[in-house]
């Protein structure tokens, strides 16, 4: 219990990372309001650095040559974290291929492997990238993260719900990331 007469929760860390390498993204801007709404135990860090990754070739894996400084960086911050939290967009009713690309990089040293994670699609269409989202959640199960309750979301019309300054103004939208947030962060704790 602290000075406030509130409960004292272990600190959990989160991690997030945008399928979106674009400055202005819509995903992105997602995750900066999930940040706002995650409970104060909660430290969260992004990872943004996709577009650095060489592109996965298991011959690099088995060649017994040092592991590419960028993926060793990409494995430590997966490790960090206790709940990885990824919001997506569809491109050719796929995810892109940067977030694959790095996805396939972590298949075989494990990082996901019981790890809380949260999936969101979001999308300008009125399907929200839910091909993207079936896709991604397909590709953390082969990985053995695990998928709270509720921690799977699918977001349409999603640059409707900003206000000119990049902030999210969607009550319902709101709403649902607080949910998520509050699932992701019992899961990680
Ligand atoms: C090459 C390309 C392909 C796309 N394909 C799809 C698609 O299959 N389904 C969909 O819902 N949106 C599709 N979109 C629209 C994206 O979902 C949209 O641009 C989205 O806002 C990008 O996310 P961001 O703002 O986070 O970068 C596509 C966009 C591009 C540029």
């Amino acid at each position: 219990m602290n000075s406030k007469g509130q409960v004292d929760r272990k600190p959990i860390k989160i991690l997030g990372i945008s399928g979106s390498l674009r400055a202005q993204s819509a995903n992105s801007r997602l995750l900066s309001a999930f940040e706002r709404l995650l409970p104060p135990h909660a430290k969260y860090e992004t990872y943004d650095k996709l577009a650095n990754l060489p592109h996965f070739n298991p011959d690099l894996e088995d060649s017994g040559l040092p592991v590419h400084e960028e993926v060793k960086q990409w494995r430590a911050h997966l490790a960090w974290a206790d709940a990885i939290v990824i919001c997506t967009p569809e491109y050719a009713r796929g995810v892109p291929g940067s977030l694959k690309n790095a996805l396939d990089w972590v298949v075989s040293s494990g990082e996901f492997v019981d790890k809380p994670t949260a999936a969101i699609g979001a999308s300008p269409h009125p399907q929200g990238g839910s091909a993207a989202l079936d896709s991604l959640i397909g590709t953390l199960g082969m990985m053995s993260a695990v998928i709270p309750e509720g921690a799977g979301l699918c977001i349409p019309f999603i640059t409707k719900k900003f206000a000119a300054d990049g902030t999210l103004n969607d009550a319902e939208t709101e709403d649902r990331l607080r949910k998520l947030a509050a699932a992701l962060a019992e899961a990680a704790g």
